[in-house]
């Protein structure tokens, strides 16, 4: 297999080029057929040219989602990379659409009408195809998606004397920390949905490990809708599993990342019924960040910022943010940090 030079992340830019230039391409030259009365000479290449950027974009579909999957990208990134990838699934369906009308078209030429109709949905897709490229450009330029990154700033400013455990930044972020010396006022901010902070006992000489007596569920009653959360914890000790909660409304709606021993689930649990979207069997041991993203209808999983877990849903009202603590023994917990996502 052909490999990529090291300054290519993979193969997406590469065949993006092929749709960019053949969606246009196959209009402009269909419309000047039919202005010239040329249409019996060439509504075979046109044919050709169609199907091209239709398996094309296809192929730049399936690669943008590899591509995705494979990248880092930046917390503010992920809202670009969610609408990206829902134009690019209407630019794709659009072209499938065109090719199949123009197929019909050249089976049965009855259908007069027709050539018009794949005209007008032919330049309907090429704004989306631009809208599509402009966000697929945002990724790169923009956020630095797929070149070498530049650092992400820390997007709740640092406090010298903290009382509460909690800080929050103007637009709504938060984030946790454990504290040591604070540490009877670690969880007050919390809403305890399950127990109460009394489950939950700081160890007196370390940061960060917890004596859970009992399942227990807590959220911060803020409302956010699209986001990042990350949470550093330590399971070694620890027997049950952990869910991040997010788009929080009651434990019978809610959408969550779950790590129980051996296994990530990415899922929601609506009317009460839980869904799995996806999952990985997978060990952990120590210390780890697990982060949970949540942008429109795409969602998704981080262990140690490596993508694990991807899903599609519907996208939830609004909702709070917390953890699911579902078993006993001493848990590693150090911080919980939520980022909202929005355009500047
Ligand atoms: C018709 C389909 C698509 C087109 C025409 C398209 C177009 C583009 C363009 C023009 C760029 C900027 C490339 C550059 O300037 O170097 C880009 C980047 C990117 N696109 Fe797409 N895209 C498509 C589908 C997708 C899908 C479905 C996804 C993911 C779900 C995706 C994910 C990305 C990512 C992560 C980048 C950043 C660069 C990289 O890592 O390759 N794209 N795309």
């Amino acid at each position: 297999m052909m490999n990529l030079p090291d300054y290519i992340p993979n193969i997406h830019p590469l065949i993006i080029h092929f749709p960019i230039v053949l969606i246009p391409l196959g209009f402009v030259v269909h419309l000047i057929c039919v202005f010239l009365k040329r249409m019996d000479e060439f509504r075979f290449p046109i044919g050709l040219l169609y199907l091209a950027a239709t398996a094309s974009s296809s192929a730049a579909f399936l690669s943008g989602r590899q591509a995705a999957d494979t990248v880092s990208v930046l917390a503010q990134a992920n809202l670009v990379l969610s609408e990206h990838a829902d134009l690019a699934l209407w630019t794709l369906s659009i072209s499938v659409t065109v090719t199949l009308l123009y197929g019909l078209w050249l089976r049965s030429k009855d259908l007069s009408f027709l050539p018009w109709v794949v005209l007008a949905l032919s330049l309907v897709n090429i704004g989306f195809l631009v809208v599509t490229a402009d966000h697929g450009g945002q990724l790169v330029y923009r956020f630095g998606t797929g070149v070498s990154l530049p650092k992400e700033k820390p997007a709740i400013p640092q406090k010298n004397e903290q009382v509460s455990a909690i800080t929050t930044n103007p637009d709504g972020s938060w984030k946790w920390e454990s504290q040591l010396e604070n540490s009877q006022n670690n969880f007050s901010e919390f809403y305890f949905i399950d127990g109460n902070s009394d489950d939950i006992q700081s160890d007196s000489k370390k940061n960060g490990l917890f004596s859970i007596i009992k399942p227990l569920s807590f959220v911060l009653k803020k409302t956010v809708a699209d986001l990042q959360v990350e949470v550093k914890l330590d399971l070694s000790e620890f027997n049950g599993d952990v869910s991040i909660l997010h788009h929080y409304q009651s434990m019978e709606h809610y959408d969550f990342l779950e790590i129980s021993p051996g296994k990530i689930t990415l899922g929601r649990v609506e009317n009460g019924k839980r869904n799995e979207m996806d999952s990985k069997n997978l060990q952990v041991d120590g210390w780890i960040t697990l982060k949970a993203i949540g942008s429109g209808r795409h969602f998704k999983g981080y262990l140690d910022e490596k993508l694990v877990v991807h899903g599609h849903a519907p996208a939830f009202d609004s909702g709070s943010v917390g953890l699911w603590v579902n078993g006993t023994g001493t848990l590693g917990l150090i911080s919980i940090e939520t980022i909202i996502l929005k355009h500047n």
